[in-house]
């Protein structure tokens, strides 16, 4: 798929741009010679994320939670990846109603700008999690849909929503369903924290649950070309595709491949038992309709590691 050829000289928006994934997609669209309107309820001055690209695109300091219209930012637009989103499972089940405003509302104030608009592509990207326990392993976009937090429930209301929209209005929309993604930038989840655990006391490390939990991972650079793809090819309005990673690895595992990543010595490791509520035990994708796109991860598990750790180290200097 030529990425170039589809967003060259085009008008996007990005919503959530200042976050993990969206300030990657932002630097991605910039480099492919996009005209990037950059929507986030942060401060321009905040933006640590968009430092690389802050002056090459137009950036929108706006709240999806104030009932303002938001067809400045959205018209006239080619594309629309919207992002914004409260995307912690944990604080969604403390703090639902914020999921609600958010996750929901905040999508349907989007998409009521984007039908006045009346022209260009939406791409929302949904998570894994509306799938909720598997009942089959890997799961496909045929899976049922059972989200076990609100989290999980106020993307699939927002997914539900957009399709509805797409059809009473016949507007062009693309879901993506989102595997865990890791990668620089993201300062929260499990990644995030073990690195930072072991940077605090490289002798032990105290990970929640049993470390039986199964996830695939999709490093940030592969789920923003796999996004881009989404977007552009011609084949894919109006469908639901899985982005997932590779082969399904144990919370254990990943943390004996960070230990081996950072290049210390293996440290004892305390299992809690208990993780949070809303979370699901095995999350395993199966990614082969995107695959039929011609999309394909380049980066992977374990350089994507090499490169967290290697940010990590730049931004919060460890000892090791
Ligand atoms: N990271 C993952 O593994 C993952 C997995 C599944 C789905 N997703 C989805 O991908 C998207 C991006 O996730 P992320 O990990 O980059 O999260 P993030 O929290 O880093 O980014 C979200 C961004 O949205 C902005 N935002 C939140 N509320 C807003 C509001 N009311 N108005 C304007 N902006 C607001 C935040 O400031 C933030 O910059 C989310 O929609 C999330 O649900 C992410």
């Amino acid at each position: 798929m030529d990425l170039r050829n589809a967003y060259d000289q085009r008008s996007v928006v990005v919503t959530g741009a200042g976050g993990f994934i969206g300030s990657h997609l932002v630097e991605a669209l910039v480099k492919l010679g996009a005209r990037v309107r950059a929507l986030d309820h942060l401060a321009r001055d905040a933006q640590v994320n968009l430092a690389a690209v802050i002056d090459r695109i137009e950036y929108v300091q706006r709240s999806l939670d104030q009932d303002v219209p938001l067809d400045d930012v959205v018209g006239g637009c080619d594309y629309l990846f919207h992002l914004a989103a409260n995307a912690s499972v944990p604080l969604s089940s403390e703090r639902p109603g914020m999921d609600f405003e958010i996750n929901v509302g905040g999508t349907y104030r989007v998409m009521e700008a984007f039908r006045r608009a009346g022209a260009g592509r939406l791409i929302f990207p949904s998570t894994a999690s509306v799938y909720g326990e598997p009942l089959r392993d890997p799961m496909d976009e045929t899976h049922p849909l059972r989200p076990m937090s609100p989290y999980a429930g106020s993307k699939l209301a927002a997914e539900f929503l957009l399709d509805a929209y797409a059809r009473c209005y016949g507007f062009d929309h693309r879901r993506a369903r989102l595997f865990s993604t890791f990668g620089p930038r993201q300062r929260k989840y499990v990644m995030f924290d073990l690195i930072e655990k072991l940077r605090r006391d490289p002798r032990r490390l105290e990970i929640l649950g049993t470390g039986l939990q199964l996830r695939t991972y999709s490093y940030v650079a592969d789920t923003v070309q796999a996004l881009l793809h989404i977007g552009a090819h011609p084949d894919a309005r109006g469908e639901v595709f899985n982005i997932g990673g590779e082969e399904p690895i144990s919370i254990r595992e990943l943390a004996e491949l960070i230990v081996e990543t950072l290049g210390i010595a293996p440290p004892e490791m305390v299992f809690t038992g208990q993780s949070w509520p809303g979370d699901v035990q095995r999350l395993i994708g199966d990614w082969s309709k995107l695959r039929a796109l011609g999309y394909e991860p380049r980066i992977g598990l374990r350089e994507g590691l090499r490169r967290l750790a290697a940010w990590h180290r730049g931004e919060f200097s460890p000892p090791w």
